[in-house]
């Protein structure tokens, strides 16, 4: 006998011959539960000519208000982390702009195009305030966030100087570390423990002790530590009771990223997953995040080359037209360019980078048009650049009659700037996917696939790598929360 929690969150006791079978029976049910609700809805809007009222929000769910302090938890205070808590800070001191930022700067449209209604996001869902934002994390050095933050070289040392206080005060909790894992740092500020479950432990203790001493009524974990080596799913990951006999059992294939993960679902906290890593990809992860109500998402930013990608490739598979091959290359100077030199992180990155063309051209659909692509990416550790990466890519394409052309971009970015304002929204809405009684107990919020390079998704469905298909997904949830019409661009009712 084992149980399983359908898409509503409901209990069920079943016998299945072990627990990897009640998983994969709970993920098919989910799967097929979400498809027939999306087909509902969309026979529901597309009968009222696009513009259909869903129920209201007090029918089909509650959202909680954001009352308290949001606890934020970054494993990881390298670049990414440091840009992201020195960016909110100077947007509170009323420096600097939250630029990039979907939650702060973003609008949504609601109802008719012709009501003239488009409110600020942040002004139409309940989400936490920048003002009640309070920060935590864990390292393997001992840098606080304003040494942290100059060493990374991301931002203006004078805009640097006037956070200094603030950040100053946010130091580094030892972290659960193994070297084998980032084979190119290593670093003083770590834990000891008898064996990995006592690690975790260790961890939950942290989490616990700064719910406490911040006064946070509420908490969300964001990795934002390197990139950990290439592993794939083994026994231990299967279910809740095998990782925990991993994890006293000190099991090689439990990477430190998963004990943070543990740590903050054991504690009912949402987590999210900026890098390739496994992490919370793993049907543990998912039993754990039903069970106890802790949404996840992940993983790895979708920044800088993957976005352009994210948004070419829509295109020409809009146009009909083909691709024989996409060769990207970067040069990147930071500590993250430095990890991923090393070929076992490097082969997680590429996993996660080289998955989106497939998915968004469907080879399978079109085997004329993409049945045969080259697709190479690299990434080339370059220290004079620092955190000012260069990416090109060359695309090949052809057209009528296959006549063949070319394509070439050139993106001289920031590599942290891009990920910050990502970093705040997940935190934002992953906080309010935990406020919201529909959403906290489904586990993966694939809602939110329009931040990541790999989007997750309940085994059995593709992930949605368009960036317009992944935008108009996350507005319409926020529209659907609210209890307001989804919208489906069908708009005959303006030519009646
Ligand atoms: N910046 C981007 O555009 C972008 C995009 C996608 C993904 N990412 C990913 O985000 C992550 C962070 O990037 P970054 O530029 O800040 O890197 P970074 O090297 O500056 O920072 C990572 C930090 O994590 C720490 N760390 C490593 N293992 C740890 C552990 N087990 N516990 C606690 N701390 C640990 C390191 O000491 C380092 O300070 C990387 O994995 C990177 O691949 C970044």
């Amino acid at each position: 006998m084992a149980d399983w929690w359908d898409a509503d969150g409901r209990r069920h006791r079943k016998q299945f011959s072990n627990s990897a079978a009640a998983r994969e029976h709970e993920h098919r049910e989910t799967a097929l539960a979400h498809a027939e609700r999306a087909t509902r809805e969309m026979k529901l809007a597309a009968r009222s000519s696009g513009t259909k009222k869903t129920p209201k929000a007090e029918q089909t769910g509650t959202v909680d208000p954001a009352k308290g302090k949001l606890g934020i938890m970054l494993p990881g205070m390298g670049a990414v982390a440091t840009t992201f808590v020195a960016g909110v800070e100077a947007v509170r001191k009323g420096l600097a702009k939250p630029i990039g930022s979907l939650t702060q700067m973003g609008t949504i449209r609601l109802g008719k195009r012709t009501d003239g209604r488009s409110p600020k996001v942040k002004e139409f869902v309940p989400l936490a305030g920048l003002d009640d934002l309070v920060f935590t994390g864990w390292d393997i050095f001992e840098d606080n966030m304003y040494e942290s933050a100059t060493n990374a070289g991301v931002l203006d040392y004078r805009l640097l100087e006037q956070l200094k206080p603030f950040l100053s005060g946010i130091k580094p909790r030892p972290a659960v570390f193994d070297h084998n894992y980032v084979k190119k740092i290593d670093g003083p500020n770590v834990k000891k423990g008898k064996n990995k479950m006592d690690l975790a432990e260790q961890l939950r203790a942290d989490i616990r002790d700064f719910k406490k001493t911040s006064g946070a009524s509420r908490l969300v974990t964001m990795w934002c530590g390197s990139t950990e080596s290439y592993i794939e799913p083994t026994e231990a990951h299967q279910s809740l009771k095998a990782f925990e006999k991993a994890l006293r059992e000190n099991d090689e294939m439990i990477a430190p990223s998963m004990m943070y993960a543990y740590a903050s679902l054991m504690e009912g906290v949402p987590f999210a997953n900026g890098a390739p890593n496994l992490t919370v990809d793993l049907p543990v992860m998912l039993e754990l995040s039903r069970k106890n109500e802790a949404p996840i998402c992940g993983k790895d930013f979708k920044t800088g080359q993957t976005l352009m990608k994210t948004v070419l490739a829509p295109a020409f598979k809009a146009r009909l037209l083909g691709l024989s091959g996409w060769y990207s290359t970067n040069i990147l100077g930071n500590r993250d360019g430095e990890v991923l030199d090393d070929p076992g992180s490097f082969k997680t990155k590429e996993e996660s980078k080289l998955g989106v063309l497939e998915h968004i051209l469907q080879p399978g659909l079109y085997p004329e048009l993409y049945g045969n692509i080259f697709h190479k990416v690299r990434i080339n550790y370059y220290p004079p650049r620092g955190d000012n990466k260069e990416g090109w890519d060359n695309i090949d394409i052809f057209g009528w009659l296959g006549y063949p052309m070319q394509i070439k971009v050139d993106f001289l970015c920031r590599d942290s700037i891009l990920a910050a304002p990502i970093v705040l929204d997940l935190v934002l809405f992953l906080d309010l996917a935990k406020r919201s009684s529909e959403l906290r107990g489904l586990g993966i919020q694939e809602w939110l696939s329009f931040f990541f390079k790999s989007p997750m998704t309940v085994p059995g469905l593709y992930p949605e790598h368009d960036l317009f298909i992944q935008s108009m997904k996350l507005k319409n949830t926020l529209r659907h929360l609210m209890g307001e019409g989804l919208i489906t661009h069908l708009g005959l009712e303006y030519y009646d």
